[in-house]
């Protein structure tokens, strides 16, 4: 293969809407149900078939990550760190990773997003095998000033993606998972601070929408994305992964499971990381696993 599977999970930021919970603890690293948030975020990109993994934390927290996850692995894939001093914006962790991404194409997830759905792993690695242009998903909510909204002209051509506009032009909004091509940190390096004085991923999006090279592809109502970021979501993401889980008896998002399923790891090599939980339900899960 020409290019190598690079991801980037963006787990930095001050988590000010979740106060006090992130005071002295990164969002990223608080629990949905019943495993650490940044599980997430790994764990789709795993399902996306990327095996290196660069993980933007706070200078603060880069241990507490590391003490979690290692080097990866434990999951038969490669863990690096880096930090992001203060939240410069999304677009930010592309200047951080430009040594990580080497002039690869990347996938850029964010730390406190969570993906669920049906063949949502083949979608992700048919988009993370484009390596032409930037790819990045729209998704229907009922709240989308709140987040990038998608504007499209009569022909449901993309037009233009506006940041947390007053008025919303459309109900579809830019999810927390973007693919580019190996020339972003470039691009990158063309934006300008916004008014908020962030590297914006918008004005990234809109640099390679007038380019004719970003791709805008609808994630369905059979998908679930939800982000964590407030305690209204925080407790809704707790309360679906855990009604799913009891329900079918699958746990979602088990970066174990999927190392397994992807043959990067053994039936033995699980077994053992089960051991090391045996005491929680999580741990039972991995060694019941076949
Ligand atoms: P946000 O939810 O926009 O920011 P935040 O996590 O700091 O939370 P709050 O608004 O409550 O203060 O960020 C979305 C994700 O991106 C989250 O996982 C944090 C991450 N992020 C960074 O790591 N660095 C940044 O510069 C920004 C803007 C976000």
């Amino acid at each position: 293969m020409k290019y190598k599977r690079k991801g980037i999970v963006l787990a930095g930021g001050y988590g000010t809407r979740l106060s006090p919970i992130t005071h002295a603890k990164s969002k990223q690293l608080i629990p949905i149900y019943d495993k650490p948030m940044i599980y997430y975020p790994i764990s789709t990109l795993m399902l996306a078939g990327i095996n290196e993994i660069l993980l933007i934390t706070t200078p603060s927290e880069k241990e507490s990550f590391k003490k979690l996850l290692g080097n990866g692995n434990q999951w038969g894939i490669n863990i690096e760190y880096a930090v992001q001093d203060k939240p410069g914006g999304i677009a930010q962790a592309f200047l951080i990773a430009e040594d990580f991404i080497d002039k690869n194409p990347v996938c850029l997830i964010l730390g406190d997003n969570l993906f669920h759905g049906d063949k949502l792993g083949e979608k992700l690695t048919k988009s993370s095998l484009n390596y032409n242009d930037a790819i990045i998903f729209g998704y229907k909510v009922s709240d989308p000033q709140r987040y990038g909204v998608i504007t499209f002209d009569q022909n449901k051509k993309v037009i233009k993606i506006e940041e947390k506009p007053l008025i919303a032009k459309s109900p579809y909004v830019v999810t927390g998972i973007y693919f580019y091509d190996c020339d972003v940190v470039n691009m990158a390096k063309l934006l300008k601070p916004s008014k908020r004085n962030e590297l914006e991923i918008t004005d990234l999006n809109n640099l390679y929408l007038k380019e004719k090279r970003l791709k805008v592809e609808i994630l369905g109502r059979g998908m679930v994305w939800l982000d964590t970021g407030t305690f209204e979501s925080l407790y809704e993401a707790n309360t679906y992964v855990h009604t799913i889980q009891k329900r079918q008896g699958n746990i979602i998002c088990c970066p174990e499971e999927i190392a397994y399923r992807s043959n990067w790891i053994t039936l033995n090599e699980l077994k053992f990381l089960g051991k090391n939980f045996m005491k929680s339900e999580y741990g039972k899960y991995l060694l019941n696993l076949e």
